[in-house]
């Protein structure tokens, strides 16, 4: 077998919605504003006792289901996060335990809002190689946890939520192609910087951003990474039946578009009930679309987001 496919998808959102009109009644900012700048209109918010974990592990069980696999032949996890439950043991050794797969390997990946494209990479690369025949790659976050929600230049751009895919050996063409890329110089423009130390939180503990810098790196970084991939793999834009991008804003969105040459039409966008999910955020668009009946088999799709560091990348693959 020499491709990795996607067996099957699954996803999960808080039940909690807090909107725009509500944001705006805690902080100094408005619903027209949002909605112009971003496109988002509300967000998930994870429930008090339930952890990032909780969450990956309906998403996973939801992409279990759908691949029709038993869960005992999952041989790997790998967990895109940047809001684990706590800063060790890993997220994926705790979804592990909390699946009931006990022995298999499983660890973290950390590339913030790329996280997934980071996870979805690495797992291709295992199946490829034969050192895995079915790996569940999972895109957990709570958000909500890292936000200082007295400040309206972040606390309106993110949600929480999970998603996850199965992906697994197949004679039948699958991840075409995976492109990966860092700048470590760009760190101090999206980050939290904090750590323990001497038992207590050093550093600033919230979500900080650069957000008009972001911007500007986000929109060249990914339609940038985005022909690379294309070219590299020999595939002509106009094969793509869809983008399925990280959610951080609509005009980054739109944009990355435009330079790709693909209509909106084209371009799936879950941002507006969502917000930024960050690692979450590629698998929910990409699970939502499959459930809708829009994404359908055999269809060509590219997968691209940007994270803190900077990290950024794509995946192009066939459904
Ligand atoms: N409500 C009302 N006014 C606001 C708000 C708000 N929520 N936030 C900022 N403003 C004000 C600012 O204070 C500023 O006012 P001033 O001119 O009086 O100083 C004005 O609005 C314009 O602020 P900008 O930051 O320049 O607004 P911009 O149009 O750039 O939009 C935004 C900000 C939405 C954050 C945008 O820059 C963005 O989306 N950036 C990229 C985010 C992204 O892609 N992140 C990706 C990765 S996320 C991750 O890795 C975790």
């Amino acid at each position: 077998m020499s491709y990795s496919r996607i067996l099957g998808t699954g996803s999960y959102l808080p039940a909690q919605v807090l909107t725009n009109v509500q944001l705006a009644e805690r902080v100094d900012t408005s619903d027209e504003w949002i909605v112009a700048r971003t496109g988002i209109h509300a967000r998930h918010i994870v429930d008090a006792q339930d952890k990032t974990s909780d969450l990956a592990l309906r998403a996973a069980e939801a992409a279990i289901s759908s691949a029709g696999i038993d869960k005992h032949e999952i041989d790997l996890i790998i967990v895109a996060t940047t809001t684990p439950d706590m800063l060790f043991p890993s997220m994926a050794c705790i979804l592990q335990e909390k699946l009931g797969l006990p022995s298999i390997p499983a660890f973290d990946v950390q590339a913030v809002c790329a996280g997934f494209i980071y996870a979805l990479a690495t797992a291709n690369s295992y199946v490829k190689s034969g050192l895995a025949k079915k790996v569940l790659v999972v895109g957990a976050e709570t958000m909500s946890r890292l936000l200082d929600w007295n400040d309206r230049r972040t606390c309106v751009l993110f949600g929480d939520g999970a998603g996850a895919v199965i992906i697994g050996a197949s004679d039948q063409p699958g991840i075409l192609h995976a492109k990966l890329a860092a700048d470590g110089r760009y760190q101090s423009l999206l980050n939290t910087p904090a750590h323990i130390a001497d038992g207590q939180i050093q550093g600033h503990p919230y979500l900080y951003m650069d957000g008009p810098a972001v911007f500007k790196f986000a929109v060249k970084a990914l339609s940038d990474i985005a022909v690379k991939t294309l070219n590299e793999a020999g595939v002509d834009k106009s094969q793509v039946d869809w983008l399925v991008p990280h959610q951080a804003n609509l005009r980054i969105i739109e944009a990355t578009a435009k330079h790709l040459g693909l209509p909106m039409e084209k371009v799936v966008v879950t941002l507006g009930q969502q917000g930024n999910t960050s690692a979450a955020s590629i698998p929910l668009a990409l699970d939502h679309a499959v459930r809708d009946g829009r994404i359908q088999r055999g269809q060509t799709l590219l997968l691209e987001g940007i994270g803190g560091g900077f990290v950024w990348g794509a995946v192009l693959l066939t459904f």
